[in-house]
């Protein structure tokens, strides 16, 4: 089966066809990135305007990647179902994506299938694998993006998935904190990869003796939440103290960036192992935007070791936001129901 997946529920603007749920034939992501770079994150407003100019280029890119020799038109003869992220997200952003899929299912006739978008980040962990690849269930996924932060069961039953919410942010998202701090620090949006770089130039000096260290909040808590708030001011803190006392220099910088993605993949790493030791799961899965860090990927990976657990982590170009994702959910998931009754639901959860 050969799905049109399209995603929409930010910033990118994303089209792909996968065959099967694992085998991606063509993708094209547009990012408004760049324009939040100048307001340090995203402008709700200006990220749809950027939807609505980039969605049917991008539609026609991925239509001709998919089938080069052929016009768009055509291509789309040759595709069994559409995907379309319904939410969570923005509701600008994902007006755009929904009702080019709703003109997509009305012209063509074929079935449209409504996606969550954390349920995608979960599936992203089943593409390019073969069937003897994919993921044992009962497993626990860690989602962590700029906008959510959760821990989830993933089941099947009856050749049906379930989601069972276990414990999520009570506050800020971890990708969030990683925004907001790396704002304060004076480095790039999107915040997570630009602080992963500035901790690479951190000093061995202080990393060997830190004049300073952040909160982990909730870690020692036996709940399954976090809270990324505090951090957050934390941060704020003792960055302006370091300002005024002139201590704010390169080599402060990066160990601040240092310190922020220590304590962050610490609070995710503790709290998802704490729910992997008390839930009988075989398996980790992650997704969403952090999951592309590094030192958490190999933290989780150290963990993952000890306990005996599969920790599947996906490609870091199907862990931040893409249409590959909401493609591999229609398939796993299928449920069309008719385009009429799709609508955006900005904070659907599980
Ligand atoms: O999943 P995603 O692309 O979009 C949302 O659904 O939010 O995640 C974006 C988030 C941003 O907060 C960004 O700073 C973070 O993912 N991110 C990272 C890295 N790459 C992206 N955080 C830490 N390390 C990274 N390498
Ligand atoms: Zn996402």
């Amino acid at each position: 089966m050969i799905i049109l997946g399209i995603e929409t529920s930010c910033d990118e603007t994303s089209v792909a066809i996968v065959e099967n749920g694992r085998r991606v034939l063509s993708v094209a992501t547009a990012s408004s990135e760049e324009l939040h770079q100048k307001t340090g994150g995203i402008v709700p407003e200006s990220a749809a305007r950027e939807q609505l100019s980039c969605m049917i280029p991008v539609l026609e890119e991925t239509l001709i990647q998919f089938q080069p020799k052929i016009k768009p038109q055509k291509a789309l003869e040759k595709i069994d179902a559409l995907a379309v992220t319904y939410g969570p997200g923005l509701i600008g952003s994902l007006l755009v994506g929904i009702e080019t899929a709703k003109a997509l299912s009305l012209v063509t006739g074929k079935p449209l299938v409504p996606v969550n978008h954390l349920e995608a980040h979960i599936f992203g962990n089943w593409l390019e694998k073969r069937p003897d690849q994919f993921p044992n269930l009962p497993g626990l996924a860690l989602i962590a993006s700029g906008g959510h932060t959760e821990l989830i069961l993933v089941n099947k039953k009856d050749k049906k998935y379930q989601f069972t919410f276990l414990g999520g942010t009570r506050d800020d998202a971890s990708g969030e904190c990683f925004d907001k701090c790396a704002r304060v620090l004076g480095l790039d949006y999107p915040g997570g990869p630009a602080i992963a770089q500035s901790a690479q130039g951190a000093p061995e000096k202080l990393i060997g003796n830190p004049p300073l260290s952040l909160p982990r909040p909730m870690v020692d808590q036996k709940n399954l939440d976090f809270s990324f708030s505090g951090l957050k001011t934390a941060v704020i803190n003792q960055v302006r103290k370091l300002r005024e006392e002139g201590f704010l220099n390169e080599e402060t910088k990066n160990f601040f960036a240092w310190e922020i993605q220590e304590a962050i993949t610490d609070c995710l790493v503790k709290k998802t192992i704490q729910a992997a030791k008390k839930y009988p799961v075989g398996s980790l899965l992650l997704g969403g935007g952090v999951t592309a860090n590094q030192v958490l990927r190999e933290k989780l990976q150290e963990e993952a070791n000890k306990l005996n657990f599969n920790l599947f982590i996906p490609g870091i170009r199907y862990c931040t936001d893409n249409a590959t994702i909401v493609a591999a959910a229609a398939y796993f998931n299928y449920q069309p129901i008719p385009w009429s009754k799709i609508t955006p639901q900005p904070s659907l959860s599980f």
